[in-house]
């Protein structure tokens, strides 16, 4: 009688600080790990069984389809306005999903495993092995991590009390959901880890898998306190919830172990299981080596044959689920999140969800990571952030600017920097683009506005210090923008240049300078609302 099982995680967001709309919010999940036993009722072999009929890659590959079902309780202290919200905020997130990723769709409604281990007393030998002998009179039916999922959603279950007969039906196969290849259990709920931990605003985790490894479930719960009206903020939950479906979609540190390479593969045919996901670089440091990782890594560096390094925060020895803070600041996928205008789904990413082998990723979608363009094979490490000439990184306690230039910033760290220092934004007033009163009368807060460094200021007070300012810009083509302050006319600003301006009347004209940063400004982002 053998039954395996395997482990399955939690993800956990938590806000760092209960600041307003700027603060961050961190997934510490990989140190919370809880261990929970759930089925693992198809052994997934070296070798992945063909499973479907050939076919061409036009058909093989459909967009994904989370389905949430909603497991709203009693104990959900929150309106139904809030409840809509989070609704509202879902479908955002599986509609972005489903036109990122596609999958090869199975035939039929989805129906989920039972556990075994749970429902069965004694199992036949091998190679009868899945076959129940005597059925576990104390079973309750099947979870997924607090939540139980419902009967109908459930494949039977038939006991074998003779090989012989025929097996006796016990629970008939549930009726499964339509037009599903991902089933969401929502749930919102002030649990014992929403309460142990106040900080944490949503976990989640999957919870079956089908037999190439793909997972097919999972929960996510959002803390109820996190979700009343006073805390609300949509852009948060949408981000948090996108970033808890990236983890219980495969990237995931229990998953690696998963991802099939399909490189070989036909549409249709048997994919390899990829014999090593991760790897230690020449620091010791965690890295996904895997083929488009690398490639997209490189790229984005403009170096070759380099990974994709991993959080190392508590994690010295093992590979994480997260990406390291010091390359992917501004990426969906770091254990500490950037805002929501600051964070975006990264190439890399989408680079880790193509090798996972079980989706097409559409290449059309936008993608983006400003930090580290271009900035070469030692961008990144602690021993060489303290050079801040790559425009990155910063050193002292300056205000500069965010390196996407929407903001204001603080030269600052935070405990996964390990030392390096970075412009983070501004808890307070710091959002170039959003409409504001600033102290200073100089500068432009306005949805056109970014973050520049100069020392233009009124003219009573010489040799001003340089540092992140806000000023109206416009684009006029790639890497070609121009800068206006109050009563110039719009200037051109090279890239890369310093430009002079005169102090803004009706201050004594002295004259100041910006720099133009143009090669890492961002241009023609959405206007946020
Ligand atoms: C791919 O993304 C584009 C938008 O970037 C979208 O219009 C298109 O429908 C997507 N394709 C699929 C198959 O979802
Ligand atoms: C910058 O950060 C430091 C420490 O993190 C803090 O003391 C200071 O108030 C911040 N300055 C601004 C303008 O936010
Ligand atoms: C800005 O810096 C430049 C170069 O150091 C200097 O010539 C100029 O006087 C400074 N302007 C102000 C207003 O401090």
């Amino acid at each position: 009688m053998t039954v395996s099982f395997s482990m399955f995680q939690i993800y956990r967001l938590v806000w760092l600080s209960f600041m307003t709309s700027m603060c961050l919010s961190a997934c510490i999940h990989d140190s919370v790990l809880q261990e929970t036993p759930v089925v693992s009722s198809n052994i997934i072999s070296s070798r992945v069984p063909r499973l479907f009929p050939r076919s061409t890659s036009s058909d093989y590959f459909q967009p994904l389809r989370v389905t949430p079902w909603y497991l709203l309780g009693e104990n959900a202290f929150i309106s139904q306005g809030q409840i809509r919200q989070l609704k509202i905020a879902l479908q955002e997130v599986t509609q972005m999903l489903s036109s990122t990723l596609s999958v090869h769709r199975s035939e039929g409604s989805l129906l989920l495993n039972r556990d075994i281990s749970r429902f069965c007393r004694s199992v036949w030998r091998a190679p009868n092995d899945n076959k129940c002998a005597y059925m576990q009179t104390s079973y309750q039916g099947e979870k997924c991590l607090d939540v139980t999922i419902p009967d109908f959603h459930l494949q039977g279950v038939k006991v074998w009390s003779d090989l012989e007969k025929e097996p006796r039906t016990v629970i008939e196969d549930g009726a499964g959901v339509p037009d599903t290849d991902f089933l969401l259990y929502v749930q919102v709920a002030q649990t014992q880890k929403c309460a142990a931990q106040p900080s944490v605003i949503a976990y989640a985790s999957y919870c079956q898998q089908d037999p190439t490894g793909r997972p097919l479930a999972g929960v996510i719960v959002f803390c109820t306190d996190h979700l009343r009206e006073e805390e609300y903020n949509q852009r948060h939950i949408i981000q948090v919830a996108l970033h808890e479906l990236l983890h219980t979609l495969g990237f995931s540190s229990s998953l690696y172990a998963s991802w099939l390479d399909c490189s070989l593969a036909e549409y249709g045919e048997a994919c390899s299981s990829r014999t090593r996901v991760t790897n230690t670089d020449e620091n010791g440091q965690f890295r996904i080596y895997t083929p488009t990782v690398m490639q997209k890594m490189g790229e984005h560096l403009g170096v070759e044959g380099v990974g994709a390094p991993l959080e190392n925060k508590g994690f010295p020895n093992l590979a994480s689920s997260h990406w390291e803070s010091r390359f992917f600041q501004g990426s969906i996928m770091t254990a500490l999140l950037s805002p929501p205008h600051l964070t975006h789904l990264d190439p890399i990413t989408l680079a880790a969800f193509t090798d996972m082998g079980w989706y097409k990723v559409n290449a059309t979608i936008k993608s983006q990571l400003m930090w580290g363009k271009g900035a070469g094979r030692y961008f990144g490490l602690p021993t060489t952030c303290q050079d801040s000439s790559t425009g990155f990184f910063c050193t002292g306690s300056k205000l500069g600017c965010h390196h996407l230039h929407l903001d204001k910033g603080n030269c600052s760290t935070d405990s996964y920097l390990e030392g390096c220092h970075i412009y983070s934004p501004l808890i307070h007033g710091g959002e170039c683009w959003r409409h504001q009163n600033s102290g200073d009368p100089d500068e432009i807060f306005h949805a056109q506005s970014r973050c520049f460094y100069s020392n233009l200021t009124k003219g009573a007070s010489p040799n001003q210090e340089f540092r992140g300012r806000c000023y109206l810009h416009q684009c006029l083509g790639e890497n070609h923008f121009q800068v206006k302050v109050h009563e110039s006319e719009w200037t051109d600003c090279p890239a890369g240049a310093w430009i002079q301006m005169l102090s803004p009347i009706p201050y004594e004209r002295r004259p100041g300078l910006i720099i133009c940063y143009c090669g890492k400004m961002v241009h023609r982002l959405p206007p946020y609302p």
